[in-house]
């Protein structure tokens, strides 16, 4: 198998199938836009478990994604598409960047779920766009912006009610999308606690990548942590 693309934290490789990539979940731990580097033992099986969980409620409620099947304890066989350039992310609560930017305490509820987009790339540290700087780029286009921030309210309304069922907050999250040959947007790559913020509702303990960002220790017993309860909905 030809592999086609190398990221931080997953591999893709092209597959007999033109319409199909088969993708890796590595051990690999980043952040910082890969400036903090770590791994552990299992983390690509643990992300990958959980990915697939959401995914399945996802599908459930009616929004695509381009997970096809488990083809083995780290790797999935998904839909090929044309990753867009843009981290969309949705906020419950302030923490992480908004907190820091605005100079606030993390864990404030938002009076609504709040949308940001930021282009994607390392080099840049993932710079914040509006939505007017994302059509005069032509990063997307109007229609495709408001399909963006539809589908992750979605995945939103879908994902924090299901977190808050096994005691845990869904504080803010990032997700990718991606668009078929047809040119259907689709969510792509992963949800798992690499790119969101889960906070334990009865402890407030993280839950997520910031135990490894701020060094918090027990980042993979968190990752288990939140499996297991997954595997209960
Ligand atoms: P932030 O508070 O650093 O802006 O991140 C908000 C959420 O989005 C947090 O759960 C982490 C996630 N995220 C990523 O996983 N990758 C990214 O490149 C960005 C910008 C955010
Ligand atoms: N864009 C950053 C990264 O992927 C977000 C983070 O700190 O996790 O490295």
């Amino acid at each position: 198998v030809k592999l086609f693309y190398e990221g931080k934290a997953k591999r893709v490789y092209g597959t007999e199938n033109l319409n199909e990539v088969e993708i890796e979940f590595k051990n690999s731990l980043t952040a910082f836009n890969a400036l903090k580097k770590g791994e552990f033992d299992q983390k690509g099986a643990v992300n990958l478990s959980i990915s697939e969980i959401l995914f399945a409620q996802l599908e459930k409620a009616k929004i695509k994604t381009h997970f096809v099947r488990k083809i083995s304890e780290n790797r999935i066989r998904a839909l090929q598409v044309q990753i867009i350039p843009l981290e969309v992310v949705v906020r419950n609560r302030i923490a992480g960047s908004l907190a820091k930017k605005m100079g606030l305490e993390e864990g404030g509820e938002l009076p609504f779920p709040v949308v940001e987009f930021y282009y994607k790339s390392d080099e840049l540290q993932d710079p914040f766009l509006n939505d007017d700087q994302i059509y005069a780029l032509k990063l997307a286009d109007q229609n495709e912006v408001s399909n963006l921030k539809k589908q992750v309210l979605e995945i939103n309304k879908v994902l924090k009610p299901l977190f808050q069922n096994i005691g845990i907050a869904l504080v803010d999250f990032k997700v990718e999308f991606g668009k078929t040959p047809a040119g259907e947007i689709i969510l792509a790559d992963e949800i798992s606690p690499d790119c969101a913020r889960l906070w334990d509702l009865k402890s407030g303990e993280k839950m997520d990548k910031d135990r490894f960002r701020r060094d918090l220790g027990q980042v993979k017993e968190m990752y288990e942590e939140v499996l297991r309860r997954l595997k209960t909905v």
